[in-house]
């Protein structure tokens, strides 16, 4: 087959660099995107195809950036597609589906996606060493999958991070670096540490290639609704890059000949705390205004977001919108997850769906169709955000008579 792979191409001024570790453009500090030969992807690629290979994001290998065979994430993505009957009910809608990466393997988010093309690239570029600056479950994800690979690997968090994240890092036996700040400092530094050390960076230097997973999550939603886009999907953003790539994988799947032209609005949510690109939208702008973060959305705070005015433009574009949420709703709304269709959520979750709730009653996402809700994360790496939520236990003696007392309270 023709290379699938023309190269990196930057997204403002379109200059094209060869497939290396680069990520901005020497020119005009845009940033690089990879540029496909879709002609030639378009005579290998079919729906068949795809239902013919692996059970996970490797499937869609074709249209992923690496040059040999996968050999990292083999058991990622995959996940499934709920038809959440209850929450239909209880929001008033007719048609809507939870994608749930709250189950993605190995490190329960959707970020195990973008680790899988990371990992198994700076192995093609012959990195021996890997490491990111992240909110929690990047880091998660880039611990596990180095270890799984024998790669060396440094991980870079926010020193306050909720102490599940932390853990889930450290089991994997990185370096584990907390930095005495917010996500924008860890960025800045690591992008200084980067200049200086010769590893892979999965979100900075090989960002162009780490991005292209988070394709697969929505081509994923595509095939599980029988080769159909939906005509609404709820996008959860920190630094912009998952709704970014949802609008490409649309795009991409139609190019291709695979589904007929997408209509699907693209909505994005943000914390009230930390939602930068939200405001832009709502304020119909093409500047995204950094803020200080300061939410229990800590997955989704990123103050000054690298993809922010292309997460912007893509929900803009689609005919979407965007909405906040406060932390209570945040709260509310991992409960009424769990409640209604059984999978706990992390306050990332709970940030989409409080939006989406939000977007309903507004008319902005119509009642009658079909509406997919982003679950990126997993609720167990996020417990202190419902500290004095939920109720405590019940502790009786171990005594029967002691249970009938209990019944006769409750
Ligand atoms: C659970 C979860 N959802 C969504 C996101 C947002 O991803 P992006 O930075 O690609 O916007 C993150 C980022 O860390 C995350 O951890
Ligand atoms: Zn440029």
């Amino acid at each position: 087959m023709t290379e699938k792979v023309l190269g990196l191409k930057c997204r403002e001024c379109g200059r094209q660099y060869p497939k290396e570790p680069f990520h901005v453009c020497e020119f005009c500090f845009g940033p690089l995107e990879v540029d496909y030969n879709y002609e030639a992807i378009q005579k290998s690629i079919s729906r068949e195809s795809i239902e013919q290979g692996p059970e996970s994001l490797w499937r869609y290998a074709d249209l992923l950036p690496i040059d040999g065979e996968p050999t990292d994430g083999l058991n990622s993505g995959f996940t499934p597609l709920i038809r959440a009957k209850n929450l239909e009910a209880v929001l008033g809608v007719e048609a809507l589906y939870i994608k749930d990466d709250s189950v993605c393997h190995p490190t329960l988010s959707f970020k195990d996606r973008v680790v899988a093309v990371a990992l198994s690239k700076a192995k093609e570029f012959g990195f021996d060493t890997v490491s990111c600056a992240s909110t929690g479950n990047l880091a998660n994800s880039v611990a596990a999958n180095a270890a799984i690979a024998n790669l060396n690997c440094f991980i870079f968090i926010p020193a306050d991070l909720e102490m599940g994240k932390v853990v889930a890092s450290l089991v994997y036996a990185p370096t584990v670096v907390g930095i005495a700040g917010n996500y924008d400092d860890v960025n800045r530094l690591c992008s200084e540490i980067a200049g200086v050390y010769p590893w892979a960076f999965a979100n900075i230097n090989i960002r162009p290639f780490y991005a292209e997973g988070s394709k697969t999550f929505t081509y994923e939603i595509i095939e599980q609704l029988g080769w159909e886009a939906p005509d609404h999907i709820v996008v959860p953003a920190a630094g912009g890059s998952l709704i970014t790539k949802v609008g490409k994988a649309l795009k991409e799947f139609h190019t291709l000949g695979l589904i007929d032209k997408p209509q699907t609005r693209i909505h994005i949510a943000q914390a009230e705390g930390c939602g930068p690109i939200v405001t832009t939208v709502k304020e119909n702008s093409d500047f995204v205004k950094p803020v200080k973060p300061d939410t229990i959305a800590k997955s989704l705070a990123i103050g000054n977001p690298a993809d922010g005015i292309y997460a912007a433009a893509t929900v803009q574009d689609s005919g979407g919108y965007g909405e906040h949420a406060s932390d209570d709703e945040i709260i509310e709304a991992i409960k009424l997850l769990a409640a209604t269709e059984g999978i706990f959520t992390e306050t990332a979750g709970g940030v989409t769906l409080a939006a989406a709730q939000k977007l309903i009653e507004s008319g902005r996402i119509s009642r009658d169709e079909r509406i997919v809700i982003s679950i990126t994360g997993n609720g167990l790496k996020t417990i202190e955000a419902l500290d004095s939520r939920v109720p405590e236990p019940h502790v009786i003696q171990p005594q029967l008579n002691a249970f009938r007392k209990l019944m006769t309270t409750l």
